[in-house]
């Protein structure tokens, strides 16, 4: 239906005869002379309507609006003197339209295309008119780029593509199950996988060496906007391996994802924490090194305080720390609210968080007079306190206080907008994880990663003599920017090892046979040694794309209720059909 699309005639087609197809994206009338811009994929491209060249189309020209598909011919042509567009890059030339043909005139639409539109409910219920927003339509095609740009990569690197099935039995990823009742199997469920985990564990098994999927996985969890009820990863695992053939693997893949996306050179070698420095020093398993602000243990400085909380927490195996937010002594009384807000949802056992800043040359903060002066110059010397700065204090038991301090670190940067104009891309590693956590609620020790991932050679000790806190894992996460873009293990692969597993984490014999027994099995007949890494595609698009929600670079995404405004999903399903497989409803809304 065309010769050319609408982002490729330049003053060297000036003379030739073509053909567009495309949408109106704005039609002006110039003294009768209508011009439009036609809109594809591509780009836009001007056509004008001279009644001296159709008189017939030129009065049809009138009736066109905005987003009418329409398919012009004409002569491309230069632009009058002056009237050029340099921001475009067919703006030199002109369609001069010989024959207009109206192809499917449009309503007037809910929205303006050219408008960032604030209400979200509207854009998603009309989400295939939003998609045709350039902001839009670009970060589908950068998603698109930077997809390939992956699978060209995994297939230089000799893995195979393999899809795993959606209809699957709960594999634990720390959410709930989405799950669907099975007709054919009277009161049986599947389970959509929350990721392909053990099955790529068992291609392992199958002697299959490197695979990778870009896998959809469903979650039914909190939804934030970093997270979706359904996603996708870039699953990847390979036997025969360890973590740094991982490391290297996953480095080479995403600075090819970059360059492919944003023309980007990322240096490989990330910087490598350790889980335990990570925590100590930002707060964070997955921190933002694009700002300073680490935290300061000052265990040294009030080992022997007379003030009696930072001492008594630091007699009773607590820490006392802080973290100084440099020039952020003018925090409004509503920012510092908001603060203590947060640090009580992390823990604070108190209402307010306590602080010194420094303002025209005084120490303000109900603190200085209780230190001595020794501690007042220890504490201005280790956190380099200055002018216009403010510092906050945790004490208490040592993951609280990271966590604390983590969050309210996180928020004074939001505050004081200390990314904003940042172009970097600050990827790290995070190393070994503790392998187990004790769940409070539960009473009994859950995996930090999952169940598949193996103990650190140097504690397996500990995992016999049940110190369980102590062991770490063989774990690491790839992290961007305060995002965690992805995490993997090395795997146990040895049967013994994985029944010894399941049974710290609460689930007996009998149990493992019910919901592993096929790995189980398979890890009886020569399991190679094997590892791997998922990394989420989606967010990895949203940083590409410079958005900050993993909606806008996925076509049709959920609310945050999980539900699709233009399909309306999830529906209800008729008392029938719901009978098929063997579904009773107790809902009474
Ligand atoms: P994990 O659970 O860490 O690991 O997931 C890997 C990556 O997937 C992304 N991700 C999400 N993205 C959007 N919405 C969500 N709800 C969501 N949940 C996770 C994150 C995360 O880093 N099977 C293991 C991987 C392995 O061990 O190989 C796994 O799924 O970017």
């Amino acid at each position: 239906m065309r010769t050319h699309h609408c982002n490729q005639l330049r003053e060297s087609h000036i003379g030739q005869t073509v053909t567009l197809i495309g949408w109106v994206n704005s039609a002006r009338d110039h003294g009768g002379v209508i011009f439009i811009d036609l809109r594809d994929r591509e780009g836009l491209t001007q056509c004008v309507f001279r009644p001296e060249e159709n008189p017939l189309d030129a009065s049809l020209s009138h009736t066109l609006r905005e987003e009418d598909v329409v398919q012009v011919a004409g002569r491309v042509a230069l632009r009058l003197e002056g009237s050029g567009n340099t921001r475009i890059p067919t703006g030199a030339i002109e369609i001069v339209v010989t024959a207009l043909r109206i192809v499917n005139k449009a309503d007037v639409l809910p929205f303006q295309l050219d408008k960032e539109l604030s209400n979200e409910d509207m854009r998603m219920k009309y989400r295939y008119l939003d998609l045709r927003r350039a902001r839009m339509s670009r970060n589908i095609r950068q998603r698109h780029t930077i997809t390939s740009a992956a699978r060209r990569y995994l297939d230089d690197a000799g893995f195979y593509e393999v899809e795993t099935p959606i209809l699957s039995n709960p594999t634990p990823e720390g959410a709930r199950d989405f799950l669907v009742p099975s007709r054919l199997n009277p009161g049986r469920f599947y389970a959509l996988p929350q990721a392909p985990q053990q099955y790529k564990q068992l291609l392992m098994v199958a002697g299959l060496e490197k695979y990778f999927q870009i896998a959809r996985c469903f979650r039914d969890e909190d939804l934030r906007a970093d997270r979706q009820p359904e996603f996708t990863q870039i699953d990847i695992e390979a036997s025969f391996i360890g973590q740094n053939d991982i490391i290297t693997l996953v480095e080479g893949l995403l600075v090819a994802m970059f360059k492919a996306g944003l023309d980007v050179d990322v240096a490989k070698n990330f910087p490598q924490l350790t889980y335990r420095e990570a925590m100590d020093t930002y707060g964070s398993d997955k921190p933002d090194t694009r700002y300073d602000m680490k935290i300061i243990d000052l265990a040294d400085i009030f080992a022997a305080t007379e003030f009696k909380i930072f001492r008594g927490t630091l007699d009773g195996g607590g820490v006392v720390r802080a973290i100084n937010a440099k020039g952020f002594a003018g925090i409004t009384t509503g920012q510092m609210n908001r603060l203590n807000e947060i640090a009580i949802q992390a823990g604070l056992p108190v209402k307010t968080l306590a602080f010194i800043k420094c303002e025209g040359g005084e120490y303000k903060s109900p603190l200085w007079k209780i230190f001595t002066g020794t501690e007042k110059e220890a504490i201005i010397s280790k956190l380099a306190i200055e002018e216009g700065d403010i510092v906050f204090f945790g004490a208490g038991a040592i993951d609280t206080v990271s966590t604390i301090l983590g969050r309210v670190r996180t928020e004074i940067a939001s505050m004081m907008e200390l990314t904003k104009n940042s172009t970097a891309f600050n990827f790290l590693w995070v190393v070994d994880f503790p392998l187990l956590a004790f769940d409070e609620e539960s009473g009994g020790w859950g995996a930090v990663h999952h169940p598949f991932t193996r103990p650190h050679p140097d504690d397996i000790h500990l995992l016999e003599s049940g110190e369980y806190a102590k062991v770490r894992a063989v774990a690491y996460d790839v992290v961007l920017n305060g995002y965690e873009l992805g995490g993997g293990s090395i795997r146990i692969h040895e049967k013994d090892l994985q029944a010894q597993m399941f049974q710290v984490l609460g689930v007996g014999p009998e149990e493992q046979q019910i919901k592993f027994g096929h790995l189980l099995d398979a890890f009886r007949f020569g399991a190679p040694p094997h590892g791997g890494l998922a990394l989420g595609l989606d967010r990895i698009a949203m940083l590409i794309a410079g958005e900050d929600s993993i909606r806008e670079v996925i076509a049709f995404p959920k609310n945050n209720k999980g539900a699709d405004l233009m399909s309306h999903s999830p529906c209800q399903i008729e008392t029938k059909h719901l009978r098929e497989v063997y579904v009773q409803s107790t809902w009474k809304g």
